[in-house]
């Protein structure tokens, strides 16, 4: 039976302040989220596990107390919003309307200027998706966007509804494959 464990990064300074991309470090509350992550992790006992990351410090701080191998991978880095990073969304109404009203237009494939779009994002994920698909009792820590891709591909979701999927802060999703089909259970940590 094969199992995969996700998880966003814990809440990070520019969650707090509403700004998007980044490389900010965790809030107090994400710190204590990671703690919380590795100690359910390591309840789970899971025989070699590995834990993969993103390269941000966001992601790499979440899992830092997990006792495992760790690799760092930019495939797993969070959409780069080019010359909107570090903005707020209310920023960005204000210095780049256009491309606010061109993105709510068409959200998966709008690519931000100099960045990426969630389609750019699905295309570098592909090598890592071919490698979950063998593995088994990996712990993947990453960003919304790049979640939201990921899940996607295993539950089969329809491409429009990607860059809308619900991938909540602080939350261990589990996805276990059953026969040919893919389970997912999620735990809310309560912080
Ligand atoms: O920082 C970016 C978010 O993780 C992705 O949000 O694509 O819904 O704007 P969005």
């Amino acid at each position: 039976q094969q199992t995969l464990y996700f998880s966003r990064h814990g809440e990070s300074e520019f969650n707090v302040i509403g700004k998007i991309g980044g490389n900010a470090p965790l809030s107090p509350r994400g710190k204590k989220y990671a703690d919380s992550l590795a100690k359910h992790i390591h309840a789970l006992n899971l025989p070699s596990l590995q834990v993969w990351t993103s390269t941000l410090q966001r992601t790499k701080a979440t899992s830092a107390g997990i006792k495992a191998p760790q690799l760092h991978l930019p495939e797993l880095d969070e959409i780069y919003s080019g010359d909107c990073e570090s903005l707020t969304y209310e920023e960005l109404q204000e210095l780049f309307p256009r491309e606010l009203a061109l993105r709510d237009h068409e959200k998966l494939k709008y690519r931000y200027p100099q960045g990426e779009s969630y389609l750019d994002v699905m295309k570098r994920l592909i090598p890592i998706l071919s490698q979950l698909e063998t593995e088994t009792n990996v712990l993947v820590v990453s960003h919304q966007a790049v979640l939201r891709c990921i899940l996607a591909y295993f539950f089969e979701t329809p491409m429009e509804e990607v860059p809308y999927m619900h991938v909540p802060l602080h939350t261990i999703i589990k996805v276990t494959l059953q026969g040919y089909n893919y389970n997912m259970e999620t735990v809310k940590m309560p912080i």
